[in-house]
Parts: C-alpha cells; structure tokens; sequence
C-alpha cells in the first residue's frame, strides 16, 4: 500500500475524463504518478485530452476510450475490458439545460438523467467487480442540490439522486470508499451553450456573490477528487467545494 498522500502506481479511470471537472482531475492524478483511463463519448475529445494528459510527462500511463455512458451495454463492456483498477471518478455529463417547469417537456427532460443519473448507476455497478480493496468511487454532484435556483429543478433532482446513491453504495459496497465531489459554479466547457457574454456576465456574477469573491477552476474541485481518493477513513460523505456558495 502506498503511503497516505500518493497515488504513485494506481490505477485511476474517469468517466468524463476528457473536459473540465474530470480532465483536471486525471491531470491532478497523473501528476501524482497514477496510471490513468480517461473515457468520454467523442473520439476528439478523447485524443485532445490524452493529448493533454501526456504533455504532463508524467512516467506513468495514459489511456483513453471512447463510451458512451448513456448505453449500458458499452459501460459493460468498457468494464470488462479495462480490468483491475483502484479508482473510479465519475465526471460525465452534457451541456446544461436549464428551465423553469412550465416550460419544460417532461418526455425529453427523461433523456437529462441518461448520462448523469442512469450512467453514474452503471458504471458503479459495471466497475464495483474490478476495483481493488482499499479502492474508491468518487462520484460528482452539485449546489443545485441544496441550493437551487429556479429552472433548476432537472439539476437539483439529479444531484439529491446522487447524493442518495452516494450513501447507499457506500454500505454495499464496503469495504470500498464511496463518495461525492459537490462544487459550486465552475468555469469548464459544461456552459458552453450560453452565448460567451452571458457566460461571462454569469461567472463574474457569481464570483462577486461568493465569500471567496470568484467563480470555481477545475483545479479548484480536482483537489477534492484527489483528497477522496488518497485519504482512506471517509465514505458516504459529499465534499462541497463551492466558493461559500451553500453560505449565500
Ligand atoms: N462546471 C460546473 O459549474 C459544475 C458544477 C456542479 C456540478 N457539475 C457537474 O460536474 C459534471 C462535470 O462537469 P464539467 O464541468 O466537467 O463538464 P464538461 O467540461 O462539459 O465535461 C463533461 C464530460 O462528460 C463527457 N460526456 C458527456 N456526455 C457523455 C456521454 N454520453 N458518454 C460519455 N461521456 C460523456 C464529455 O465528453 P464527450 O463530449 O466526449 O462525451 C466531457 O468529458 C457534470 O455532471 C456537471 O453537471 C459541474
């Protein structure tokens, strides 16, 4: 076992691997000598972040799979294929929507628990087999849980949904750490749906209104994977790395 603080010769795969969150949180694993699996649903996504992952020059490995989490059937197999492995961070997720419920088309808001919710569930249950004693899941949820503002009812469902799974395998599948990574709003490529004026005027908004005065960098959150990863006591816990946002 590798002392308390190191990731040196683990093996780490990130569902989401290839952008924001989980891309920063490979890089901070690689960084820390872990071999490490990225997997998302576009080959280009794929290649740019192992493109990314390997200028690091890091002495360990890199690898990285196309899958698309929302088919069960390819989590399966991504699984069988991948073998024996000591973490899994779970990061996938589409480009938000937001919407107040009136407005909302209850047949397509379905499709916005496919990857998120449905494919968190699947890759727990597809990789719990192959992770190693003294291994952990980290999955990703967020304030719109607890704080949500209005047209946010989609998120905040989802990330409470999380949160319960969170718990729950956390006593199936011990001694196996389970845990969450909950941020606040956080500059990634997740917002790239709004127009960049209203992104900007959005971060800057936010990061005025936080105790620590910016909006979040996924180094900011990457920490938080990493510490759930190499501290070895906590599970069924949600780590809020937020800025202050649930204070405000
Ligand atoms: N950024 C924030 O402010 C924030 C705050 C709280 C919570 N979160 C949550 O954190 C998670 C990660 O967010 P992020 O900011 O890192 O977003 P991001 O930069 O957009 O990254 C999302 C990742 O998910 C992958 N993905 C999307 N659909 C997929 C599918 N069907 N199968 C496999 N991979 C898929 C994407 O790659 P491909 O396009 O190649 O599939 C990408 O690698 C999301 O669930 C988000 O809701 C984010």
């Amino acid at each position: 076992m590798s002392a308390y603080g190191s990731l040196e010769g683990k093996r780490v795969v990130v569902l989401g691997g290839t952008s924001g969150l989980g891309l920063a949180a490979a890089k901070a694993a690689a960084t820390d000598g872990a071999n490490v699996v990225v997997a998302s649903s576009r080959q280009a996504s794929v290649d740019a972040a192992l493109r990314e992952l390997e200028s690091l020059g890091s002495h360990a490995s890199v690898d990285g799979h196309v899958v698309n989490l929302a088919n069960e059937a390819e989590v399966r197999g991504f699984f069988e294929s991948t073998g024996d492995f000591d973490h899994l961070i779970y990061t996938a997720g589409e480009a938000i929507r937001l919407g107040e419920l009136a407005s909302t088309d209850l047949a397509k808001a379905r499709d916005y628990f496919d990857v998120r919710l449905w494919g968190a569930l699947a890759a727990v249950k597809y990789a719990a087999p192959h992770i190693a004693r003294g291994g952990s899941v980290v999955l990703t949820t967020g304030i719109a849980g607890q704080r949500p503002q209005r047209g946010w009812a989609l998120g905040a469902m989802i990330c409470n949904a999380i949160e319960g799974l969170t718990r729950a395998m956390a006593m199936e599948l011990a001694p196996v750490r389970v845990n969450a990574v909950c941020p606040g709003v956080v500059r990634t490529p997740l917002w790239r749906e709004m127009s960049d004026g209203e992104r900007d005027a959005m971060f800057r908004n936010v990061g005025a209104a936080l105790p620590v005065g910016r909006a979040g960098e996924a180094e900011d959150i990457a920490e938080a994977y990493m510490f759930l990863m190499r501290e070895r006591y906590a599970t069924g816990h949600v780590l809020v790395v937020d800025g202050g946002g649930l204070l405000v």
